[in-house]
């Protein structure tokens, strides 16, 4: 039998960027630990597949497409979820991308394109989604950082994914400073930190020998995360099993960071 702390029955999760990878293992986690979900995709094309699986689970799905970047656009998916799925208590920033280059290839629309989805999009819906988690007397903000907030990895190419891990970095603090304003609030909000994660986004550095054999030899495990090793982290932050956890950012790296 499963411990009622991490049990979500009842709870009305967004997570943005669920139309695949990680944000669709997410949306799926936290539905079979009894959410209900809006997985918000600026390409709702492969979300019809997470929409089916959470329905078979008996949970409520409601998919909204939004480009998060878009402000305007942003604030209301939040609305929609939270109108869909009858309130809001968790939330999950994950849409998010890269850009593979050195610092002298990166382009000011690179910087641009990185920062507004990895991190500017971040504060708006969450402030927003804050609204509709105060109405609820409170809730659970989960931001999908990196391990590059935390480090710097220079790739065999001599990239370091410099907006990337600006991005992040920013994320984390972001964490600290919405967490602390609503501390009182009961509103925890924290990030999660992966490594290296098996998904759409990093299937080039995986096709690359070079790239994927470093990644493998710095990482004690000796391997790169999969999808499902989220899920655990995430239902932990989303749920009462957390509630004493605010402005931390989890490392989930395989231990890398361990030495
Ligand atoms: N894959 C990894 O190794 C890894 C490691 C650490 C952190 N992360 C973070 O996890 C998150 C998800 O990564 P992923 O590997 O699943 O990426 P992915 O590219 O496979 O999926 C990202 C999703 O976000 C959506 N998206 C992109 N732009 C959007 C926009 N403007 N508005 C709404 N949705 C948009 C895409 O359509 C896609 O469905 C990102 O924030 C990423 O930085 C990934």
């Amino acid at each position: 039998m499963s411990h009622p702390l991490f049990d979500l029955s009842g709870q009305k999760a967004l997570v943005t960027g669920a139309g695949r990878g990680i944000g669709a293992t997410l949306a799926l986690g936290l539905a079979q630990a009894g959410a209900d979900v809006a997985i918000a995709d600026i390409d709702l094309a492969p979300a019809d597949e997470g929409r089916r699986a959470i329905e078979a689970l008996e949970r409520r799905c409601t998919l909204i497409e939004a480009d998060v970047t878009d402000r305007a656009g942003a604030e209301r998916m939040v609305a929609e979820a939270s109108a869909a799925l009858g309130g809001l208590t968790i939330l999950v920033n994950n849409a998010g991308t890269n850009v593979r280059k050195t610092m002298a290839e990166v382009t000011e629309e690179d910087w641009d394109r990185v920062l507004d989805l990895n991190l500017k999009s971040l504060f708006f819906i969450t402030r927003r989604a804050g609204d509709e988690m105060k109405k609820a007397g409170g809730g659970k903000v989960i931001n999908m950082a990196s391990l590059m907030g935390w480090s710097v990895f220079r790739n065999p190419h001599g990239q370091t994914y410099g907006p990337y891990a600006s991005s992040k970095g920013g994320v984390i603090a972001l964490t600290r400073s919405f967490a602390i304003e609503w501390a009182k609030e009961n509103i925890q909000v924290n990030a999660i930190c992966p490594t290296f994660i098996e998904t759409p986004l990093t299937q080039p550095l995986l096709e690359d020998p070079a790239v994927s054999g470093a990644i493998c030899a710095r990482t004690p495990m000796g391997r790169f995360g999969r999808m499902e090793e989220l899920i655990g982290p995430c239902v932990f932050l989303a749920s009462a099993a957390s509630n004493l956890v605010t402005g931390e950012s989890l490392l989930v790296d395989g231990g890398w960071h361990a030495g």
